[in-house]
């Protein structure tokens, strides 16, 4: 007797529909899956035959072959288990053939029959309710994000047993529900800019570069607090649109990253990956392809603190996600492309000794050190980064006074959230593009025209400090991001003289 049941596999982080046949007959007692099963879905075999014997089904003396189709792509992972064992059930006539037809299940057993959550329900489910079906079974902890897609019913369930007495019309389940209760407030427990005393320009350009999503460059001595201020980008960060919380999360539940019964990752993410990483680690690999750190900093924050403690070949990957804000992984197995647009925050010192720019430190580097340490950033990645800041040291007077102190987070981030809604009601119809920073060259010169003044501004800086094309659309870009924070419609030369500061900064004083 054959049966059929429906199940869905992961393709990057998007999901596939695939049919698991069960064809159980008479005949030496074998166990085959075929239709380029991995190593955790030939193991499934083992998980099943224990699951299904300790709920008290048996199978002496059953030939069991399972196909899963399309059978020209890769399945991996544990989730075929619930399936799989599902047309066994069917096919043994446990279970009726109709009620197991329509619906689509995702899980994995443990050998008791309890179900485990798996990852990907995110995507898995999205796919799904694209299809004709009653009904998606998914393990309790993952109930939650299978229901974020909605428009589908998703029933959770705990074991083996509660499937089988669902199927059959004996148990009622109750589909899971998400509600969207949405919290436009910033995370509690953040360190807060509050703490930081002077270092004015560096929070506004920080300001600057959260507003629009820029990609932005500390470089100052040790000690001068460039970290500490890296590690407050998060609370003046705007709240991620629906729109974004669902692509994050799709990354987030792909990487099997998803807190226990998470549903939705509802924060940007700060990704702080150390100066050792592997550029599969940054950009993302294995076998199957999965996604890596510039991925996992999608609508979010990548900091790169000591930058040029990076390997060269490990900064070098990072121009295709930082120009298209997506990356392709080419692996035997397949082909993927991730999501990968995120907003680079770096760190590191102007010398090897870090006092270069210090006025009360000497510097004790040669001149031919201090060059083969700033070679280590090339050009076309200092060319992606649209703002550079000097972070100089704070002096005795700004640490020491009673004074209260800086600026709080959520005065920061109330500008920066005002700015980020007139850029999204900017990209309405541009699918996609939620801030300045996303624009494309051809978007620049719809949404950031220019007057004659402006023009001449930047003409002159550009012969000035020899910009490249690309410097000047993303001068442009944070000009606008600019003239955003001060509620102008128009960039005036007031906004463009201040990003054209933002990028000379480092051209004149370190990199030549
Ligand atoms: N502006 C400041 N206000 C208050 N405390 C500060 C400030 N700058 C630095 N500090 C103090 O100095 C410590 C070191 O700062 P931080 O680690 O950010 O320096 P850094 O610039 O990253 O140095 P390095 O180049 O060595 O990494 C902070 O943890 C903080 O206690
Ligand atoms: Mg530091």
């Amino acid at each position: 007797m054959i049966a059929t049941s429906r199940s869905l596999a992961l393709y990057g982080i998007d999901a596939y529909p695939v049919e698991v046949e069960a064809d159980v007959s008479t005949g030496l007692p074998t166990f085959t899956i075929v239709g380029l099963p991995d190593s955790a879905v030939r193991e499934s075999k083992q998980r099943i035959q224990s699951a299904l014997h300790n709920i008290g089904v048996r199978l002496p003396g059953k030939k069991i072959t399972v196909n899963m189709a399309p059978a020209g792509r890769k399945k991996e992972g544990p989730g075929f288990d619930l399936p799989i064992a599902v047309s066994i059930l069917s096919a043994l006539g446990v279970v009726p053939a109709g009620s197991v037809s329509r619906r689509f299940f995702i899980g994995e057993l443990a050998l008791d029959g309890t179900l485990r959550p798996v990852r990907g329900m995110l995507p898995m489910s999205d796919r799904a309710r694209r299809e004709q079906h009653s009904g998606l079974v998914v393990p309790r902890g993952n109930s939650r994000e299978a229901a974020v897609p909605g428009g589908q019913n998703v029933y959770p369930v705990d074991d083996l047993v509660e499937v089988i007495g669902f199927l059959k019309g004996e148990i009622d389940l109750e589909p899971a529900l998400f509600r969207w209760e949405w919290n436009e407030d910033a995370p509690d427990n953040l360190p807060d800019f509050e703490d930081v005393r002077g270092q004015e320009s560096a929070k506004r350009a920080l300001e600057v570069a959260a507003a629009g999503g820029h990609n932005i460059l500390m470089v100052g001595p040790p000690g001068s607090g460039k970290t500490m201020l890296a590690k407050r980008i998060s609370s003046i960060l705007p709240p991620l649109t629906p729109e974004e919380a669902i692509e994050t999360t799709k990354i987030h539940s792909v990487a099997g990253l998803l807190a226990p019964d998470g549903s939705l990752v509802c924060s940007r993410p700060f990704r702080a990956p150390h100066h050792t990483v592997s550029d599969a680690g940054l950009i993302g690999g294995g076998t199957v392809p999965g996604p890596g750190e510039v991925s996992l900093a999608h609508n979010g924050v990548l900091f790169l603190d000591e930058l040029p403690e990076f390997r060269r070949n490990v900064l070098e990957v990072l121009r295709q996600p930082l120009e298209d804000g997506k990356v392709t992984i080419t692996r035997a197995a397949m082909t993927t492309t991730f999501p990968a647009d995120f907003m680079l925050a770096a760190a590191m010192n102007p010398c090897p000794c870090g006092y270069l720019t210090d006025p009360s430190h000497s510097c004790n580097c040669t001149g031919p050190k201090v060059q083969r340490y700033l070679e280590r950033i090339s050009g076309p990645l200092l060319d992606r980064i649209d703002i550079h800041v000097d972070v100089a040291p704070v002096g005795y007077d700004d640490l020491s006074s009673d004074l209260p102190t800086g600026e709080p987070s959520s005065d920061i981030r109330r500008r920066v959230v005002r700015a980020r809604k007139i850029q999204l009601a900017r990209f309405r119809a541009v699918s996609g593009v939620y801030c300045n920073g996303g624009m494309t060259t051809s978007m620049v010169r719809e949404f950031c025209p220019l007057d004659d003044k402006g023009k001449a501004l930047l003409k002159s800086a550009m012969e000035l400090y020899g910009f490249s094309a690309r410097a000047y659309d993303r001068i442009v870009k944070v000009s606008r991001t600019i003239a955003d924070l001060t509620g102008s419609a128009d960039i005036g030369s007031e906004h463009l003289a201040e990003a054209v500061q933002y990028r000379s900064v480092t051209s004149g004083t370190y990199f030549g």
